[in-house]
């Protein structure tokens, strides 16, 4: 398979008779790019970051580890071998790496200066952010946040803007690159055994961590009508192949605590190759976006052929691994209803950024007169799905929106849910988290962000 790109401003085909070699694997083995680094191997450390170039023009940091090949068909690519100038000249986000100190052993540098250099070009300030899903064992973030303030008030250099690539079509493919949702829905019901790779921040791993053969793929990446948001007066209807990152931004408006909650989903690197999509047909039970979107009311949408159907987001998830979804049958879009914004969502995980919740509580209460006339609880981390509360919603509506009367909804959760032990929280700490996340409800107490000594 010969799949076209731009490597380093100069257009390249990746050779490959494996459609889940990794960019990070190719780059190291086939091209000798050693300057990407193999940390964790699963996303976690952001030692491969990458700079990724779509038709949209917006560079994206991405991990390369968990980036299969295909996925880069008619992009660019820059790695950290293609951040100077061509007469050598540093990247400004190099240069200040070096003046403020910001690198020792060296190991993580490469995956910070690309990331860095894609929020620069992007003109992101949000440095901690931006930052967030790479890892430094000895320099200490200080200096590299210095470091990016410095390069800030530097102009982007011409080497990062990416001209169109020449060609995007994968030659002598076995595989699927459907570039329609119905070009997928045509041949995904004819071959319902495929696996569908959307951002493979988790089939990536499939294969980096469990060395699962896969078979036969279908890669969404070229399903441009599947990545838009649309935002009408009744609705706001996201695309299955939206990533989280775009998500983010774009719901922000709409649902403050939601977006909120996006800051914390992953990495920016993950986030911008994680779909909305794939968080929800994954069934799993800790996904930070169902609990959100099932406490706002969300439709979700699927397809099979020509046929498509619709339910309550909550009813998808049966059981822990088990979905309503067909063979054949896809994730195509999401709806919420427009609303005002009531929506607060919580999520517990071990650390603040890079980490999967322990617990993801979402509350979209509706407050007319001081009493609660409606209200729509969801939990991701109490039960084998993502779930709503029927028992805590219905000891809330009718109330006082009162600390008394959230103290009271709380004992409800003990009827609605019956959570696990594991590795990230105890069954108990669990209940008594949701629980303080209810009784916070009432309580203006800050967000650890704010506070500040
Ligand atoms: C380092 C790291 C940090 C993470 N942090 C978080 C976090 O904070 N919160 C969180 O919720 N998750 C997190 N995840 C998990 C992961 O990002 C999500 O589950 C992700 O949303 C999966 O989406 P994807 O597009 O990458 O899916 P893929 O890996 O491409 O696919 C996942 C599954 O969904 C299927 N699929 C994909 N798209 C469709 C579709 N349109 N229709 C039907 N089936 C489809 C695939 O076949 C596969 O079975 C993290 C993952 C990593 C590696
Ligand atoms: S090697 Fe750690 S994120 Fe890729
Ligand atoms: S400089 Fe050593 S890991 Fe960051």
């Amino acid at each position: 398979m010969d799949i076209p790109f731009r490597l380093n401003g100069e257009d390249t085909r990746a050779t490959t008779d494996d459609p889940t070699t990794t960019l990070l694997d190719w780059l190291r083995e086939s091209r000798g790019l050693t300057g990407t680094k193999e940390g964790c191997n699963e996303g976690d450390c952001g030692a491969c970051s990458v700079i990724v170039t779509g038709p949209d023009g917006v560079p994206k940091a991405l991990n390369a580890c968990i980036l299969f090949l295909p996925q880069l068909a008619g992009k660019a690519v820059r790695t950290v071998e293609g951040l100077a100038g061509p007469d050598g000249t540093l990247h400004p986000v190099q240069q200040a790496m070096v003046d403020e100190h910001g690198s020792q052993c060296g190991f993580c540098t490469p995956g910070f200066v690309t990331t860095m250099a894609a929020a620069h070009a992007r003109g992101a300030t949000d440095h901690a952010d931006q930052i967030a899903g790479n890892l430094c064992r000895c320099t200490g973030y200080a200096p590299i946040l210095r470091a990016a303030e410095e390069a800030a008030r530097a102009p982007v250099p011409d080497q990062m803007s990416e001209a169109p690539v020449c060609a995007s079509h994968i030659l002598g493919s076995d595989h699927r690159h459907p570039q329609t949702a119905d070009d997928l829905a045509d041949w995904y019901i004819d071959n319902p055994d495929a696996t569908l790779v959307a951002g493979a921040t988790d089939v990536g791993l499939w294969v980096t961590k469990q060395f699962r053969p896969l078979g036969k793929l279908a890669f969404l990446a070229g399903c441009d009508d599947l990545k838009g948001i649309e935002i009408t007066e009744d609705e706001i209807s996201i695309g299955a192949m939206c990533d989280m990152e775009t998500l983010r931004h774009a719901i922000a408006p709409h649902f403050a605590s939601f977006a909120e909650l996006l800051r914390r989903y992953g990495s920016v690197q993950v986030r911008n190759a994680a779909t909305l999509g794939g968080n929800i047909a994954n069934g799993s039970p800790i996904g930070d976006s169902p609990p959100p979107l099932i406490a706002l009311g969300a439709t979700l949408h699927l397809r099979r052929g020509d046929d498509r159907r619709s339910m309550p987001l909550e009813d998808y998830f049966l059981d822990y691994g088990k979905q309503d979804r067909q063979p054949g049958e896809f994730v195509e879009r999401v709806t919420i209803p427009r609303q005002s914004d009531a929506l607060v969502c919580h999520k517990l995980s071990k650390r603040f950024d890079q980490d999967i919740s322990a617990v993801c509580g979402a509350f979209n209460l509706t407050v007319e007169d001081k009493t609660v006339t409606a209200a729509r609880v969801a939990f991701g981390g109490m039960a084998g799905t993502p779930k709503r509360a029927p028992a805590t919603e219905a000891a809330l509506v009718d109330q006082p929106f009162t600390l008394e009367t959230l103290e009271r909804a709380a004992k409800s959760l003990a009827k609605d849910f019956t959570p696990l032990s594991d590795m990230r929280a105890s069954a108990d700490y669990r209940l008594r988290a949701a629980e303080g996340m209810l009784r916070r409800l009432a309580s203006n107490a800050p967000s650890v962000l704010e506070v500040r000594p």
